[in-house]
């Protein structure tokens, strides 16, 4: 597999999903596209928390529960749409990441420090927000995860900010984001 798109783009007409498309549209090599809310992806409560533990404990990685986290470390450029969403993002964007951060094969422990399985080179981000982002606990938790977890180094943010403000004028909002996704193929 080459290029893995997670889709966390929840409203029809989405503007993080249009961005992204940009981004997708100049890539030339397959795209493979997970969309979240097609996806039953479910969070991990006692009893499926037992199942992982088992699993893992007999070294069956290979095991449907485990779908996601196989094709998220297999890939070589993941892309993640998600709008901006109380600071962060969407809970189904958690609720994947969760399913993929999984010991033994996203990430192994070594003298109890993570360490990375991930093949990808690059992780992009592509967020929109309403307002301005003060804070944002959603591309920068992501490159955490990157970072410690997952092993990917690169990682890039592209976002349209104040989408939602009374006049805004959104076009060219989403235009200037677009011209830095364009200096991003440019370089
Ligand atoms: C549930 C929800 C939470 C949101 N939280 C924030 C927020 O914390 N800060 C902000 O600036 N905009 C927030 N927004 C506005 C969205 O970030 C903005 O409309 C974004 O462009 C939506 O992306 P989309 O067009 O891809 O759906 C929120 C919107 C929704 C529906």
């Amino acid at each position: 597999m080459s290029v893995l798109f997670v889709n966390a783009c929840v409203r029809s007409g989405s503007r993080t999903n249009r961005l992204a498309r940009y981004f997708l549209e100049n890539i030339s090599e397959k795209v493979e596209t997970v969309n979240l809310t097609e996806e039953n992806i479910l969070p991990l409560d006692g009893a499926r928390l037992c199942e992982r533990d088992l699993l893992l404990k007999e070294g069956r990685t290979d095991a449907p529960l485990f779908y996601h986290a196989r094709k998220f470390s297999k890939a070589n450029t993941i892309v993640i749409a998600a709008p901006f969403w109380d600071l962060s993002f969407p809970s189904l964007l958690k609720l994947y990441l969760e399913n993929v951060s999984v010991s033994g094969i996203t990430f192994r422990y070594e003298n109890g420090r993570p360490v990375g399985l991930c093949r990808a080179e690059q992780l992009v981000y592509i967020t929109t927000a309403g307002g301005p982002m003060f804070s944002d606990f959603g591309f920068s938790y992501i490159k955490t995860l990157c970072n410690v977890l997952f092993g990917i180094k690169k990682t890039f943010c592209f976002k349209a900010e104040n989408l939602d403000i009374d006049g805004a004028d959104i076009e060219s909002l989403l235009k200037a984001a677009e011209e830095e996704i364009n200096h991003f193929f440019a370089r």
